[in-house]
């Protein structure tokens, strides 16, 4: 079976501005939205700059004027480049009309990921599964990054509904207080432990983020 990817469209409806998040395999669908409709794409958002996850950059870029975000750290590490690109930091908000769309820098999966905060939902791409965490191999993953990641995620309000980049049995936008049933990371409290857990060994797939 492919891979399938998530992605979200963020519609601000007194501007009739859009937001993409992690335009992939599917950008002409996402096209095809935009042409039958009156809104305007305004902000391609990006959660990082895993191939499966930007390959539908270049084509909207090719036909509408918008800006991609992407958080300074993922742009530098990865020497991702792209026309319209525009960087963030932690904490920055990035305008799209009336909504602010807040930028949560939190490493881990890779060196830069962001989850996006917008209107009580929470655009999270490879960093947080409904069932787990992303993976932590690779140029620029690091576990302990992503337990401070995760543990920050906790932190924050509980009725914030979840909008991962894959998901591997469950359906998206259960909130944070309803990951503590269903994400084993959410349960474990030591660093050392989340780290082991993460990282152990014969994983029956990696691509089994639970
Ligand atoms: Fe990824």
């Amino acid at each position: 079976m492919g891979m399938i990817n998530y992605s979200y469209i963020i519609i601000d409806d007194s501007t009739g501005k859009v937001g993409i998040i992690d335009p992939s395999w599917n950008s002409s669908d996402l096209e095809l939205f935009l042409l039958n409709t009156d809104y305007k794409l305004d902000a391609v958002l990006l959660t990082h700059s895993h191939m499966d996850h930007v390959c539908g950059v270049d084509r909207l870029i090719a036909e509408y004027d918008a800006s991609v975000y992407i958080s300074a750290e993922e742009a530098r590490y990865y020497d991702y480049r792209c026309t319209g690109q525009s960087v963030f930091r932690d904490h920055e908000t990035i305008i799209l009309g009336s909504l602010e769309i807040n930028c949560l820098v939190t490493p881990g999966h890779t060196k830069g990921s962001t989850c996006y905060l917008v209107d009580g939902a929470l655009f999270t791409g490879d960093t947080l599964f409904i069932e787990g965490c992303g993976i932590c191999f690779g140029d620029g993953a690091d576990p302990y990054e992503m337990y401070r990641s995760v543990q920050r995620l906790k932190g924050l309000d509980e009725d914030i509904k979840v909008f991962p980049a894959h998901s591997y049995g469950s359906s998206f936008g259960k909130t944070i207080r309803e990951l503590y049933k269903s994400n084993i990371y959410f349960s474990i409290e030591r660093m050392d432990q989340f780290v082991a857990f993460r990282q152990r060994a014969n994983q029956n797939n990696i691509f089994d983020f639970k």
